[in-house]
């Protein structure tokens, strides 16, 4: 299938100061969930910021569909499909479900759209419509998580890109998480996550990427790296656990 998006052997870093990522690529392919898998520290998050535009790339390029993002703004880049849920999920504690829906569209112009929009995602989420006029750092981690998910889907975006979206979930609430992701890769979003538990999000994936010190020292068919007993080794806790 077409790559969707293409990342070549990028080097960036923040401000002036040292490279993070040196030989970071990537690529994407449309409706598939990818997983980036790599220790603290490996530039994982960075290259996710790399992508939304949010740091500049000094060498090599970000392509996306035919289209070189290199030195686009952050809402530039939303306005081309691409969607970036940070760490801690961005949410405006203080404002209601139904306005953080309104806020992940707020690149819409149209107020009947976006409103009708806001509406459409809050049928799909029936936990979401039944708090929507609650705040939202009212809500425990996994409905935060999800609506920090279902913010996204506003835009319709093309990819939607995940920083650790399990990070402090409890193990039957992180598996939700992944159900929306699969959901959404069903639909045609395509999905690039960052994931801690590499196993977990590596069973969840159909790609997976290897970064370690910046650079991707893998990338393939999610299955093959969790039966490489290399990787295994090194970034799966060795053999036990990936069996
Ligand atoms: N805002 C920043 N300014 C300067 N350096 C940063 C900044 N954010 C991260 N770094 C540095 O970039 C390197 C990679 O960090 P990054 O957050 O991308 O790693 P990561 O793979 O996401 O790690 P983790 O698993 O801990 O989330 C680290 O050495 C970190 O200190
Ligand atoms: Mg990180």
């Amino acid at each position: 299938m077409a790559e969707l998006l293409h990342v070549s052997d990028i080097t960036a870093g923040y401000g002036d100061g040292p490279a993070i990522l040196d030989g970071a690529h990537l690529t994407v392919e449309p409706g598939k969930v990818h997983c980036i898998i790599g220790p603290n520290g490996a530039g994982k998050s960075t290259l996710l910021k790399s992508i939304c535009g949010m740091l500049t790339i000094r060498k090599g390029d970000v392509i996306f569909r035919s289209k070189r993002l290199n030195g686009m703004r952050p809402d530039q880049i939303l306005r081309e499909g691409i969607c970036f849920v940070p760490q801690e999920r961005a949410l405006f504690p203080k404002m209601t479900v139904r306005e953080n829906l309104r806020m992940g569209g707020f690149i819409i112009d149209d107020h009947k759209e976006l409103h009708r929009r806001v509406e459409e995602v809050l049928e799909r989420f029936p936990m979401l419509k039944a708090k929507a006029d609650e705040f939202a750092g009212t809500m425990s981690g996994g409905q935060q998580q999800t609506l920090a998910m279902a913010r996204t889907l506003i835009i319709k975006p093309s990819i939607v890109m995940l920083d650790e979206p399990s990070l402090g979930l409890a193990p039957k609430v992180i598996q939700e998480m992944f159900d929306i992701m699969k959901t959404m890769s069903a639909e045609g979003i395509t999905v690039l996550l960052v994931e801690q538990n590499a196993l977990m999000g590596l069973k969840n994936s159909d790609w997976g990427v290897v970064l370690d010190l910046g650079s991707t020292l893998f990338e393939g068919p999610a299955k093959e790296i969790l039966a490489d007993p290399r990787i295994q080794e090194l970034y799966l806790g060795g053999k036990k656990a990936a069996a």
